[in-house]
């Protein structure tokens, strides 16, 4: 059985790719310095899918332990890569960290797939290398615009990184560029643990409905959309997850056509802030306490896919509503917080 290493494995967009993957019949080995997860993740993996994952507490900017990692997992034959920074705001105030820990390490886990010859390597990567987009959907060609903030411009150099990788060695590549990843699996075993005050909008929607926090506040409504808030393209998390599985098995099977490609994963519709919370409302029955306040400096008015290039190049298509996930969510945030109703 082939072993996939998942950097980042206990975190919530790659603990979801971890069940997709075991029940795809992979082995499965996780990295991760629980910096931004739980170990206890571990049990909620276990519980769906009846196979405990091997997992390695370590951290990828030390390259030496990054080395001795693959010496001991020398059956690696491929890598889906989740592990770094991921807060906008903080990537502002910190720039270095989010440098040294997001294209460094990446470096590092590179350099083993070279000599390694581990040459499936998938990658996470994001909407927000397109900044605002002058066309919508977006498409994949789309020009990569100076990035909003230090995170995305980590996710933008990675890719070239990569690519230029893949151009001179066996590696071959997918990058994978999410749009806004929400809910939580179905059995509610798993799910988004945000740390702290939660920066993106459906943990604290489902936060305020569980009455952890006192009020939601919208980040602006005079913006030049229909309903004056911003739009998104939202997607199930196990959508989401299981493109990461096919983009792998394309790689592993030898189907890839470039030797390094992107695809847009997302639904391909866009949904403003105020409509999510009117699909929360609907589906849970629950009355959300928000009120609009100013803009979030940075935010993009309007961004969402085109998929096609996913769905007829990856055989992927996104299956699950907004209102799925949305319901997903509460499940999770109820059993996060044992509530009943
Ligand atoms: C969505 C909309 C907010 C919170 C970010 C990253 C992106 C990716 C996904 C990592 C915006 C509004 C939010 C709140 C609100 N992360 N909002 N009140 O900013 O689209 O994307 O997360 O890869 O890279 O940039 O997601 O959920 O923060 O915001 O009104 O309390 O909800 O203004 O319009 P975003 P988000």
């Amino acid at each position: 059985m082939r072993r996939i290493l998942v950097t980042g494995g206990l975190g919530y967009i790659g603990s979801h790719t971890v069940v997709e993957l075991q029940q795809a019949g992979f082995k499965v080995v996780i990295i991760d310095n629980l910096s931004n997860a739980s170990v206890d993740v571990l049990d909620g993996i276990f519980a769906i899918t009846g196979v405990r994952p091997d997992f390695e507490k370590l951290d990828l900017r030390e390259k030496a332990t990054v080395h001795a990692f693959f010496d001991d997992y020398d059956d690696i034959s491929g890598i889906i890569h989740f592990a770094a920074s991921k807060a906008v705001g903080e990537s502002v105030e910190n720039p270095l960290l989010y440098y040294e820990n997001n294209v460094g390490s990446l470096v590092y886990l590179l350099q083993e797939c070279k000599d390694r010859d581990i040459n499936s390597f998938i990658f996470s990567s994001s909407c927000t290398v397109y900044g605002q987009p002058d066309v919508l959907p977006i498409k994949e060609d789309a020009p990569v615009k100076a990035a909003m903030s230090p995170y995305g411009n980590t996710k933008q150099i990675s890719e070239e990184i990569i690519l230029d990788l893949c151009k001179v060695s066996s590696v071959r590549s997918i990058s994978l560029r999410y749009f806004n990843p929400i809910g939580a699996h179905e059995s509610a075993d798993i799910g988004e643990l945000p740390i702290g005050v939660p920066q993106n909008l459906v943990p604290y929607i489902t936060q305020t409905a569980a009455g952890v926090r006192k009020q939601l506040s919208v980040f602006g409504n005079d913006y030049p959309t229909a309903d004056g808030s911003c739009i998104r393209d939202y997607i199930h998390i196990v959508d989401l997850a299981k493109a990461h599985v096919l983009a792998l098995q394309r790689l592993l099977s030898g189907e890839n056509t470039d030797v390094f490609e992107i695809f847009n994963i997302g639904t391909g519709k866009g949904t403003s802030v105020l409509e999510v919370i009117r699909a929360f409302e609907k589906t849970t029955g629950i009355s959300l306490n928000y009120r609009v306040v100013d803009r979030r400096p940075g935010d993009v008015i309007a961004v969402f896919a085109d998929t096609s290039k996913a769905n007829t190049v990856l055989g992927w298509k996104a299956e699950r509503t907004i209102e799925d996930a949305l319901a997903s969510a509460w499940e999770w945030e109820k059993k996060v917080r044992q509530l009943t109703n």
